[in-house]
Protein backbone atom coordinates (compact mmCIF):
# COMPACT_ATOMS: atom_id res chain seq x y z
CA UNK A 1 0.00 0.00 0.00
CA UNK A 2 1.76 3.35 -0.91
CA UNK A 3 0.17 6.41 0.55
CA UNK A 4 1.46 9.55 -0.72
CA UNK A 5 0.11 13.28 -0.10
CA UNK A 6 0.42 15.49 -3.25
CA UNK A 7 -0.59 19.59 -3.08
CA UNK A 8 -4.63 19.74 -3.92
CA UNK A 9 -5.43 21.07 -7.52
CA UNK A 10 -8.35 22.24 -8.70
CA UNK A 11 -8.75 19.53 -11.03
CA UNK A 12 -9.03 17.36 -8.09
CA UNK A 13 -12.47 19.11 -7.66
CA UNK A 14 -15.09 16.58 -9.09
CA UNK A 15 -14.08 13.57 -7.03
CA UNK A 16 -13.58 15.96 -3.59
CA UNK A 17 -17.16 16.90 -3.89
CA UNK A 18 -18.13 12.94 -4.78
CA UNK A 19 -16.05 11.75 -1.79
CA UNK A 20 -17.69 14.70 0.65
CA UNK A 21 -21.59 14.55 -0.96
CA UNK A 22 -21.26 10.34 1.39
CA UNK A 23 -24.72 11.05 3.77
CA UNK A 24 -22.09 8.59 6.07
CA UNK A 25 -19.85 11.89 6.59
CA UNK A 26 -21.87 12.51 9.93
CA UNK A 27 -19.48 15.31 11.57
CA UNK A 28 -17.45 16.53 8.70
CA UNK A 29 -19.07 20.27 8.03
CA UNK A 30 -17.09 21.09 5.02
CA UNK A 31 -19.56 19.83 2.35
CA UNK A 32 -19.45 21.69 -1.02
CA UNK A 33 -22.71 22.24 -3.02
CA UNK A 34 -21.49 21.78 -6.44
CA UNK A 35 -17.86 20.69 -8.31
CA UNK A 36 -18.32 25.01 -8.49
CA UNK A 37 -17.92 25.35 -5.06
CA UNK A 38 -15.53 23.24 -4.38
CA UNK A 39 -12.92 24.81 -7.40
CA UNK A 40 -13.47 28.09 -6.38
CA UNK A 41 -12.22 26.52 -2.04
CA UNK A 42 -9.21 24.71 -4.23
CA UNK A 43 -8.44 28.07 -6.49
CA UNK A 44 -7.69 29.48 -3.13
CA UNK A 45 -5.16 27.21 -2.08
CA UNK A 46 -2.08 28.54 -3.54
CA UNK A 47 -2.53 31.50 -2.11
CA UNK A 48 -3.50 29.94 1.54
CA UNK A 49 -0.21 27.96 1.05
CA UNK A 50 1.78 31.43 0.51
CA UNK A 51 0.70 33.19 3.10
CA UNK A 52 1.26 30.28 5.50
CA UNK A 53 -2.45 29.62 7.01
CA UNK A 54 -3.21 26.80 5.16
CA UNK A 55 -1.58 23.64 3.67
CA UNK A 56 -3.69 20.95 1.91
CA UNK A 57 -3.10 17.81 0.49
CA UNK A 58 -4.83 15.28 -1.45
CA UNK A 59 -3.96 11.62 0.09
CA UNK A 60 -3.14 9.00 -2.85
CA UNK A 61 -2.97 5.72 -2.48
CA UNK A 62 -1.61 3.80 -5.21
CA UNK A 63 -1.82 6.46 -7.33
CA UNK A 64 -5.25 7.29 -6.58
CA UNK A 65 -7.20 10.04 -5.23
CA UNK A 66 -8.50 8.40 -2.40
CA UNK A 67 -9.10 11.72 0.49
CA UNK A 68 -7.52 14.82 1.95
CA UNK A 69 -5.68 16.08 5.28
CA UNK A 70 -4.84 19.76 5.95
CA UNK A 71 -3.26 22.19 7.92
CA UNK A 72 -4.70 25.38 9.17
CA UNK A 73 -2.56 27.98 10.64
CA UNK A 74 -4.13 31.31 12.55
CA UNK A 75 -2.23 34.27 11.42
CA UNK A 76 -2.69 35.34 15.17
CA UNK A 77 -1.07 32.06 16.57
CA UNK A 78 1.28 31.32 13.80
CA UNK A 79 3.02 28.42 16.66
CA UNK A 80 -0.14 26.70 16.48
CA UNK A 81 -1.75 23.91 13.51
CA UNK A 82 -5.40 22.52 13.70
CA UNK A 83 -5.21 19.29 11.50
CA UNK A 84 -8.43 17.82 9.10
CA UNK A 85 -8.90 15.15 7.19
CA UNK A 86 -11.06 12.86 5.39
CA UNK A 87 -11.34 9.68 3.48
CA UNK A 88 -13.47 8.31 0.33
CA UNK A 89 -15.74 5.94 2.63
CA UNK A 90 -14.96 2.50 0.31
CA UNK A 91 -11.22 2.81 2.16
CA UNK A 92 -11.78 3.57 5.62
CA UNK A 93 -10.47 1.54 8.37
CA UNK A 94 -7.00 0.13 6.09
CA UNK A 95 -5.13 2.77 8.26
CA UNK A 96 -4.63 5.62 5.52
CA UNK A 97 -5.25 8.40 7.11
CA UNK A 98 -3.20 7.25 10.14
CA UNK A 99 0.03 6.93 7.59
CA UNK A 100 -1.14 10.40 6.46
CA UNK A 101 -1.01 11.94 9.38
CA UNK A 102 2.90 11.07 9.87
CA UNK A 103 3.70 12.25 6.86
CA UNK A 104 1.93 15.81 7.44
CA UNK A 105 3.91 15.71 10.62
CA UNK A 106 6.70 15.34 8.73
CA UNK A 107 6.50 18.10 6.35
CA UNK A 108 5.58 19.98 8.84
CA UNK A 109 9.23 19.20 11.16
CA UNK A 110 10.56 19.62 7.66
CA UNK A 111 9.20 23.07 6.16
CA UNK A 112 7.53 24.73 9.32
CA UNK A 113 8.23 26.17 13.19
CA UNK A 114 5.04 25.19 14.69
CA UNK A 115 4.91 24.22 18.75
CA UNK A 116 1.70 22.40 18.78
CA UNK A 117 -1.01 20.86 16.60
CA UNK A 118 -4.26 20.12 17.51
CA UNK A 119 -7.04 17.76 16.05
CA UNK A 120 -10.78 18.01 17.00
CA UNK A 121 -13.81 16.23 16.72
CA UNK A 122 -16.95 15.56 17.36
CA UNK A 123 -17.12 13.25 21.10
CA UNK A 124 -19.08 10.35 18.64
CA UNK A 125 -16.54 10.32 15.85
CA UNK A 126 -14.60 7.10 17.29
CA UNK A 127 -12.14 6.53 14.27
CA UNK A 128 -11.30 10.47 14.13
CA UNK A 129 -10.37 10.25 18.47
CA UNK A 130 -8.61 6.76 17.27
CA UNK A 131 -5.92 8.55 14.42
CA UNK A 132 -5.33 11.14 17.14
CA UNK A 133 -4.56 8.51 19.88
CA UNK A 134 -2.49 6.59 16.78
CA UNK A 135 -0.91 9.60 16.71
CA UNK A 136 0.45 10.07 19.85
CA UNK A 137 -2.31 13.33 20.82
CA UNK A 138 -3.46 13.64 24.25
CA UNK A 139 -6.67 14.39 24.96
CA UNK A 140 -7.04 17.77 26.72
CA UNK A 141 -10.98 18.46 26.63
CA UNK A 142 -14.48 19.39 25.08
CA UNK A 143 -15.22 22.39 23.11
CA UNK A 144 -18.91 22.49 23.95
CA UNK A 145 -20.84 22.73 20.72
CA UNK A 146 -18.40 23.87 18.76
CA UNK A 147 -19.24 21.90 15.54
CA UNK A 148 -22.52 22.55 13.16
CA UNK A 149 -23.46 19.78 10.93
CA UNK A 150 -27.09 20.13 8.93
CA UNK A 151 -28.31 22.25 11.97
CA UNK A 152 -27.07 20.03 14.72
CA UNK A 153 -24.43 20.86 17.32
CA UNK A 154 -22.16 18.90 18.39
CA UNK A 155 -19.54 18.57 21.30
CA UNK A 156 -15.88 18.19 20.31
CA UNK A 157 -12.60 16.56 21.92
CA UNK A 158 -10.03 18.64 21.25
CA UNK A 159 -6.77 16.78 21.36
CA UNK A 160 -3.32 17.94 20.92
CA UNK A 161 0.32 17.59 21.01
CA UNK A 162 3.55 19.67 21.26
CA UNK A 163 6.12 18.92 18.86
C1 LIG B 1 -12.18 9.69 10.28
C2 LIG B 1 -11.62 9.05 9.01
C3 LIG B 1 -10.78 10.12 8.28
C4 LIG B 1 -10.76 7.85 9.38
O1 LIG B 1 -10.01 7.45 8.25
P1 LIG B 1 -9.38 5.98 8.11
O2 LIG B 1 -8.40 6.03 7.00
O3 LIG B 1 -10.47 4.99 8.05
O4 LIG B 1 -8.62 5.85 9.52
P2 LIG B 1 -7.58 4.70 9.95
O5 LIG B 1 -7.91 3.44 9.23
O6 LIG B 1 -6.21 5.24 9.81
O7 LIG B 1 -7.88 4.56 11.51
C5 LIG B 1 -9.22 4.46 11.98
C6 LIG B 1 -9.24 3.85 13.36
O8 LIG B 1 -10.53 4.08 13.92
C7 LIG B 1 -11.09 2.84 14.31
N1 LIG B 1 -12.54 2.97 14.18
C8 LIG B 1 -13.26 3.20 13.07
N2 LIG B 1 -14.58 3.27 13.39
C9 LIG B 1 -14.66 3.11 14.72
C10 LIG B 1 -15.75 3.09 15.66
N3 LIG B 1 -17.00 3.28 15.27
N4 LIG B 1 -15.46 2.88 16.98
C11 LIG B 1 -14.18 2.70 17.39
N5 LIG B 1 -13.11 2.73 16.55
C12 LIG B 1 -13.37 2.92 15.24
C13 LIG B 1 -10.47 1.82 13.38
O9 LIG B 1 -10.59 0.52 13.90
C14 LIG B 1 -9.02 2.35 13.37
O10 LIG B 1 -8.36 2.07 14.59
P3 LIG B 1 -7.34 0.82 14.77
O11 LIG B 1 -6.25 1.02 13.77
O12 LIG B 1 -6.90 0.93 16.18
O13 LIG B 1 -8.15 -0.42 14.48
C15 LIG B 1 -12.76 8.56 8.08
O14 LIG B 1 -13.61 7.74 8.83
C16 LIG B 1 -13.56 9.67 7.46
O15 LIG B 1 -13.20 10.20 6.41
N6 LIG B 1 -14.68 10.07 8.10
C17 LIG B 1 -15.52 11.14 7.58
C18 LIG B 1 -14.85 12.51 7.72
C19 LIG B 1 -14.43 12.80 9.14
O16 LIG B 1 -15.14 12.51 10.10
N7 LIG B 1 -13.24 13.39 9.27
C20 LIG B 1 -12.66 13.74 10.57
C21 LIG B 1 -13.20 15.02 11.06
S1 LIG B 1 -12.42 15.44 12.61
Amino acid sequence: MKIELRPQRVSDAKRFFEILSNPSFTYFPAKPKSIEEEKNFLRLNREKRNNKTEFNFSIILNGEHVGAIGLRIEPSRPYLGEIGYFIDERYWGKGITTEALIQLEKFIQEELDLHRLEIRMAKENKASQRIAIKGGYKKEGIMREMLRVAGKWYDCYVYAKLI
